[in-house]
């Protein structure tokens, strides 16, 4: 058996974990709102058309935020589509992925339905197509309360009150040629501050996320971030970024230490970001919103019907070992904590999601569903700088991979204490041996173990066999020593004991 420490203390923290970085994402793409979190008709939907067992799993994970509507789709939409009398509302050609969207489903009905759900909108606006007056409508008619005309609109359509809506996208993915109206830097630097500039007229208290790049491959990757926000410093609050991991040529070691790859990223990104503050002097710092990311491999090269309606697309079915990547990617979000402030696992249902869902029938919990609900649950506080020293090896793309990785988050109202730990190791055990140097009065109190699965091992609605067992530590409450066993995700809680 290998052996790894990890040595904490109350003192050396990280940065308080922001709750919206276990936020997700629907897109108007495939089965995500059609079929997905909306289905009039379908047994479980309540009087909005909303599915209550969809809704019930997402409360499962406690999700604080959802980024909507898009995603590639936003670059083509006119969000007036989707407000209003619904049979009076157009069905048009969906140009990002080829389908036909009926926009029976809009802004009024995911405000309402995150309203049900226990959710925060984080809406995007459309810098593909159009440009600074349809956003700054949007918020008129989204946030201002009355007596103009798209606040009255609004009203009319039966929102009375505003939706108050604080945190915004400017467009999506605008370096990527893929997308509809892709811009250079100059270019989106420009339309992206004019555009912020309107939106905070209308609304100073919201919140603006710039488009930083779609994946730490774009060939603009650094200098995009420098150029745009060297445009637009004064007007935003945060870089995207986003990031997806495939493991199309089967190299389980390999893909999982991809998530050091994304380290690099969120550090390379903060570096710029700090890079313009220093050259325009600002006390301001910006952040980063790492508003998408997740695996992605399984569906691509699928077929489908060409302008259909909710076709089945991007509906990758989820493996154990996608489970551990995405595990991984969560110890690093919260270990970046100091810089990452929202993150949206993409997507929620359906479409590259922890949720599926047959339509007309079942919904059930995809292998990553398990990781960011633990990580939602218990890693809320404040992460901690913890000292790691575990063994290393390597793999095609990478060098000094940890075969350990973990982090550890505080919360302080509690005393509660969580690691999340995985064991890259395809063969071997890892006892970890943690090292709480200041924590007097801990108890452990349980061991979360997701393990034992055959790598490739999947759920479905018949079977959702592919989930986490706990084991009570009520009997151990001093155990300071866990065993990791071959590739798995663990969950170590410790609880604040009652006799100090
Ligand atoms: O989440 C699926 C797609 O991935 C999004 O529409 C796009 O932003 C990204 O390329």
């Amino acid at each position: 058996m290998k052996h790894s420490k990890l040595t904490l203390s109350k003192d050396y923290q990280i940065a308080k974990v922001d709750d919206r970085v276990f936020g997700s994402f629907i897109e108007h793409l495939g089965r995500a709102v059609y079929g997905g979190i909306y289905e009039p008709g379908h047994p479980a939907a309540d009087e909005h058309g909303f599915r209550r067992d969809v809704m019930d799993l997402i409360r499962q994970i406690g999700v604080p935020v959802v980024r909507y509507p898009g995603g590639n789709f936003v670059s083509g939409y006119n969000w007036e589509d989707g407000v209003g009398p619904v049979e009076m509302r157009p069905r048009r050609l969906e140009l990002a992925w080829s389908t036909t969207e009926p926009n029976t489903f809009g802004t009024n009905e995911f405000m309402q339905w995150c309203k049900v759900c226990g959710t925060a909108p984080m809406m995007a606006v459309n810098l593909g197509t159009r440009g600074p007056d349809a956003a700054r409508n949007l918020v008129e008619y989204c946030n201002h309360e009355k007596g103009t005309c798209y606040s009255d609109l609004r009203r009319s359509h039966g929102a009375e009150a505003p939706h108050n809506i604080k945190l915004w996208c400017l467009g999506n993915e605008m370096d990527g040629p893929w997308q509809m109206g892709h811009k250079s830097a100059a270019e989106y630097g420009r339309v992206a501050n004019e555009t912020a500039k309107l939106m905070k007229w209308v609304d100073p208290s919201i919140e603006l996320v710039l488009c930083g790049s779609s994946n730490s491959r774009m060939p603009t990757f650094g200098d995009w971030e420098a150029t745009t926000l060297d445009l637009c410093y004064d007007n935003v609050d945060y870089v995207s970024l986003h990031q997806y991991f495939d493991c199309s040529d089967r190299d389980t070691p390999n893909f999982l230490a991809k998530s050091c790859d994304l380290e690099q990223y969120i550090r390379a990104a903060a570096c710029v970001c700090d890079y313009v503050q220093a050259k325009h002097r600002r006390k301001k710092k910006i952040h980063l919103s790492l508003d998408e990311w997740n695996v992605w491999y399984h569906s691509h090269g699928a077929d489908f019907e060409k302008w259909s309606e909710a076709p089945h697309i991007l509906e990758d079915v989820y493996n154990f070992e996608d489970a551990l990547v995405v595990g991984l990617m969560l110890i690093t979000i919260l270990r970046c904590s100091d810089r990452v402030k929202i993150a949206c696992l993409a997507q929620l249902v359906n479409v590259i999601a922890p949720i599926m869902t047959e339509t007309g029938g079942r919904a059930w919990a995809q292998t990553i569903f398990y990781p960011y609900l633990h990580a939602s649950r218990y890693g809320r506080g404040t992460a901690l700088q913890g000292i790691l020293t575990t063994g290393k090896h390597d793999t095609k793309d990478f060098t000094d991979v940890g075969d350990v990785d973990a982090v550890a988050v505080r919360n302080e109202e509690t005393g509660a204490l969580t690691v999340f730990a995985v064991n890259r190791d395809m063969e071997e055990s890892n006892l970890l041996t943690l090292d709480l140097k200041d924590f007097d009065g801990l108890r452990a109190v349980e061991h979360i173990r997701y393990d034992g699965f055959d790598r490739y091992a999947v759920n479905t609605a018949n079977d959702g066999s592919v989930r986490p067992r706990s084991e009570a530590l009520t009997a151990a409450p001093d155990a300071r020593e866990f065993k990791l066993n071959p590739l798995s995700w663990n969950v170590i809680r410790f609880e604040k004991g009652t006799d100090k």
